[in-house]
């Protein structure tokens, strides 16, 4: 898999309104939710809306990745069909109407490289894991969860509030069939808030448990 530099991840904290990424905590690692129902591959995950003091919560796109990043995790990056369906399927028995993903278009500074261009096609990549996403437009394998449909007919990623209010649509969230198009990807303006979903980081657990070897972080 095609991997972006953690550097990049790390400039999207930045580049976001001036915010800064936070460091994890290792108590809240330590103690991090946990359900055996939602561990796949090494990771566990969290849905905000399943746990009590979250349940009504929404944040936009930044405050919701320091607070997985506070736990250890990020944002969801759904890298696989399997993993889209599993995210998918939680929100359908949740019964909300959109989440967060780690989904982030690479706009900023450090993103003039070429084959990141046009960034609305090849500039997609999960900042949970610095996986890059296909290009939007291609023709062979799974090319994401994307909508075929969105507010203005358009298939997504459209970048649709650039045209109305230049602010760039520069996160993935997941909708809810909001446009009888099932539950399906959408880029949208970072600053809007929603519930979220994250998943274990291998990067923050690995610096965590090292800096912090005294916390025994499962
Ligand atoms: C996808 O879009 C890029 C950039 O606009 C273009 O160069 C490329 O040929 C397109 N690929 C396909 C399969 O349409």
């Amino acid at each position: 898999m095609l991997r972006i530099s953690v550097l990049l991840a790390v400039l999207v904290g930045v580049a976001v309104a001036q915010r800064q990424l936070i460091r994890p905590d290792p108590q809240a690692c330590k103690n991090r939710i946990k359900h055996a129902t939602t561990f796949r591959n090494g990771h566990y995950y969290f849905f905000s809306w399943t746990h009590g003091p979250t349940k009504e919560h929404q944040r936009d796109w930044l405050d919701a990745r320091n607070i997985c990043r506070k736990h250890c995790q990020d944002l969801v990056s759904i890298e696989t069909e399997d993993e889209n369906r599993f995210v998918t399927e939680a929100v359908k028995n949740g019964n909300i109407q959109y989440i967060w993903t780690s989904g982030r278009k690479c706009n900023f500074d450090g993103c003039d490289r070429p084959d990141l261009q046009p960034p609305i096609v090849n500039g997609w990549f999960w900042s949970g894991s610095s996986a890059r996403i296909s290009p939007t437009n291609s023709t062979s394998g799974w090319r994401g969860g994307w909508s075929r449909t969105g507010g203005s007919g358009r298939p997504q990623p459209d970048n649709r509030e650039f045209t109305e209010t230049r602010t760039d649509e520069s996160c993935i969230a997941i909708l809810n069939n909001f446009y009888n198009d099932g539950i399906v990807w959408h880029d949208v303006a970072c600053h809007h808030v929603k519930p979220w979903v994250c998943e274990d980081s291998e990067e923050l657990l690995r610096f965590a448990r090292f800096t912090y070897p005294e916390a025994q972080i499962p």
